[in-house]
């Protein structure tokens, strides 16, 4: 069974600056509830919790967005207000919040390794709140995987075909369909050129990893700009034969670019 998800936050969100000089890019809302909300009802549904933070410098409001605000709840109790509070009671008192600090930006690979001493020695998920996913049909992203975790209790990590020009964003993977989609991953590059993907299937802010993929991060080396890439690590337990990728059903809004954070609000919006 699962039971951590690591939310890796520590990035600095230059995208939305200047909104995010002060304010963590996973706090930006979609209607009312921001990025990391939406990511942590995900895991919930999938069964966790036990939520891990990476932060950083400046990140301090996602520490007070779990925790209670005795004033605010006083303040509203018993007005006409106080259902706004419901959705984020529930996750307060059903979860656990554990946070580390990142203090150097060295990429998603290391953070993710800043999250070994709350993850400890059990598999994991990891979410990138600023990738948004939504599955209105069914079951959501992470629980999907969960279900093939333990079919196959190896490391899985979320697909999705994107066009061929825009491979150069995203870690692409290459290997042979299990089933229509389900793929077992032979090899994978970090943001290849266009002429060198070796597919467009890429890679999303889904994971759920296996612990020995620590003692793997320690032994790649730092790639592309010096920053420690998770596609690397996960290159190495591929070549092992022991990393899926996964065809999700669902949409994902990539939430860290402003095109996708628009989409990702007009959807919700017309879903309310
Ligand atoms: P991104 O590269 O999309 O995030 O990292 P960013 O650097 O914050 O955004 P821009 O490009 O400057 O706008 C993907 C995810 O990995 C985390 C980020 O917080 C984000 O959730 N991350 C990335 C870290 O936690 N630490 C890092 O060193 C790098």
């Amino acid at each position: 069974m699962i039971k951590k998800c690591l939310f890796p936050a520590a990035g600095y969100g230059t995208r939305f600056l200047p909104a995010t000089k002060s304010l963590p890019k996973e706090m930006l809302p979609i209607i009312t509830k921001p990025l990391i909300h939406y990511g942590v009802e995900e895991a919930m549904e999938a069964g966790m919790r036990t939520m891990a933070i990476v932060t950083g410098r400046g990140k301090r409001a996602l520490e007070d967005y779990f925790d209670i605000s005795y004033e605010l709840e006083h303040q509203i109790q018993g007005s006409s207000k106080e259902p706004l509070l419901k959705e984020i009671r529930e996750i307060q008192n059903s979860c656990v919040f554990t946070y580390i600090r990142q203090k150097e930006m060295r990429g998603l690979g290391d953070a993710i390794l800043k999250g070994e001493p709350l993850i400890g020695q059990e598999p994991f998920a990891v979410v990138l709140a600023d990738d948004f996913c939504i599955h209105d049909e069914g079951d959501g992203v992470l629980k999907q995987m969960v279900k093939i975790y333990n079919k196959y209790r190896c490391s899985i990590v979320a697909v999705m075909e994107v066009p061929r020009e825009d491979t150069y964003k995203y870690g692409i993977v290459s290997g042979d369909f299990l089933d229509e989609n389900l793929l077992k991953i032979s090899d994978m590059i970090e943001k290849p050129k266009v002429e060198n993907a070796p597919s467009n299937l890429a890679i999303i802010g889904r994971y759920i990893l296996t612990p020995d993929i620590f003692d793997i991060i320690k032994s790649v080396k730092p790639g592309i700009n010096g920053e420690l890439q998770i596609t690397d690590a996960l290159r190495v337990q591929a070549k092992q034969g022991k990393v899926l990728g996964y065809r999700f059903e669902g949409l994902r809004f990539d939430c860290g670019s402003i095109e996708g954070f628009v989409e990702a609000t007009n959807y919700m919006y017309k879903k309310m």
